[in-house]
């Protein structure tokens, strides 16, 4: 069951055992990758074999592979998901995200006219004044929580053009159904061996997947009714699109725009200078961003240590090929191989970043960061990083104008953030407490 196949045994591949142990132990898999992959990209490795999912995968490590892959659209398309996954039922097979060929071609023109029509600034402007005013005077809160309701309207208001209220009702009953999908998805067990799907279904979260894309498919009949100034109300105006079509984008944007932002908001960084807080005084416009550049650095330099998508989509080798890597290496990748592009890995390897485990924002101010992937790479890279970028860059300016916050002593996020265990590799942090104290004005504290 564990041997590796004849045509890949030219690659190095990470000892089973503690793959396996990895997963019994519930490890998350930025640690996973840190603890069993990273030696191997350290080694000057370009690829690396690791039995997930139960089999034999080629995790690619080096940038110029990576490259190679992912503009090779018809070599190495989207892996189809298996059968039983569940997590691929709750999305759907017409979404942009899998798709290939002429549908993925037409999905994603008719998503990226969608997101280019407008940057909703204002709208992240008003939904951090509404973050702000939940946080009260500060004091110890729970930041994922309150990042992941504040990135859930902002999908909601520019994305489905609905209003979640998230942000001011704590308890509400779509985002705890959703919440308890995606716990329910991330069984340890499930992620390590999917045929367990088949011999012990799991009843419960098949109905509550059920329930979360009736809600969302709800929204998308009231739209119909109610266009609006938002991405579905354009999309709907595509003609051609079919109702599966669009259902399944809506739940492929829906989790493709929310906890990937949310995750992105969280790094444990040293102190910054004043200089970063003194810049914003208001609600930032476009023009304002735009000269903050240190402030983008410091975003990208944290969606560096900690991506918020690990590894990108499977993609398949459809045909025997060979690629090369950064030094020259031949690297035969035969047809059939199941290959992830590890975007961890690429982005800790010490000779493209130097002191790559450090937070260093000034990297990102002087120096060629080519290997920098966290939108992914290529054309299918994500067609919303300006849309994201911008929905951080607010808020982040915004936050550095109002509040100041430290991480409490006994904080298990000291070292570094801890993220929780997911079904699709998404780095999101679990329970982190942060204390805040807002600024009575122009950085004195209240
Ligand atoms: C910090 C936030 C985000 C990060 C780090 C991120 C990252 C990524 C990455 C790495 C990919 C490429 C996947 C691959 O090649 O396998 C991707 C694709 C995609 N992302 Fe994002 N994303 C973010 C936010 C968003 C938002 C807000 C939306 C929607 C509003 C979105 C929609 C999409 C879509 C539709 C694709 C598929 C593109 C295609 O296959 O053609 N993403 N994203």
């Amino acid at each position: 069951m564990f041997a590796v196949p004849r045509a890949l045994r030219h690659l190095p591949h990470v000892p089973v055992l503690p793959t396996l142990w990895s997963y019994a132990r519930w490890e998350v898999e930025d640690i996973r990758i840190t603890k069993l992959l990273l030696p191997f990209a350290k080694r000057g490795e370009p690829a690396v074999l690791v039995y997930m999912l139960g089999q034999w995968i080629v995790h690619v490590l080096d940038h110029n592979v990576i490259k190679a892959i992912t503009a090779d659209l018809d070599a190495f398309p989207k892996e189809v998901p298996p059968d039983g996954s569940l997590f691929w039922h709750l999305v759907g097979r017409e979404n942009v995200i899998m798709n290939n060929g002429a549908p993925w071609k037409r999905l994603s023109k008719m998503v990226r006219s969608a997101l280019e029509r407008n940057v909703p600034i204002d709208q992240f402007v008003l939904l951090a004044r509404q973050l702000f005013q939940q946080m009260g005077q500060g004091g110890v809160l729970r930041w994922d929580d309150l990042t992941s309701r504040y990135t859930l309207d902002a999908i909601g208001a520019s994305v489905l053009g609905y209003d979640f209220d998230a942000i001011r009702s704590a308890n509400n009953p779509f985002v705890s159904n959703y919440k308890l999908v995606f716990d329910d998805l991330a069984d340890p067990a499930y992620v390590a061996f999917p045929i367990l799907e088949r011999i012990l279904p799991r009843v419960d979260t098949r109905r509550r997947m059920g329930e979360f894309v009736e809600s969302l498919q709800n929204i998308l009949n009231l739209k119909r009714q109610e266009p609006g100034n938002d991405m579905l109300t354009y999309m709907l105006e595509d003609k051609e699109t079919t109702d599966v079509q669009l259902r399944d984008n809506v739940v492929t944007l829906f989790i493709a725009g929310h906890d990937t932002t949310a995750g992105a908001l969280s790094v444990r960084a040293p102190k910054f200078s004043p200089a970063l807080a003194a810049d914003p005084t208001g609600e930032p416009t476009l023009d304002a961003l735009r000269a903050m550049p240190f402030l983008q650095a410091c975003i990208r330099e944290s969606l560096r240590v900690n991506a918020p998508i690990l590894e990108l989509i499977p993609r398949k080798a459809i045909r025997d090929t060979v690629v090369h890597s950064g030094d020259g290496t031949a690297v035969a990748i035969p047809a059939g191989t199941s290959v992830f592009v590890n975007v961890h890995a690429v982005h800790l390897r010490e000779d493209y970043w130097a002191q790559a485990a450090e937070f260093n924002p000034d990297r990102f101010m002087e120096h060629d960061t080519t290997q920098w992937m966290s939108f992914g790479l290529g054309p299918r890279q994500c067609p919303a990083r300006n849309f994201a970028m911008h929905e951080m860059r607010t808020l982040c300016a915004m936050l550095l104008a109002e509040w100041e916050w430290t991480l409490p002593d006994d904080s298990p996020h000291r070292d570094h953030i801890k993220n929780a265990f997911s079904v699709v590799a998404l780095s999101l942090p679990k329970d982190l407490y942060i204390d805040f104290k807002r600024r009575a004005a122009h950085g004195e504290l209240k």
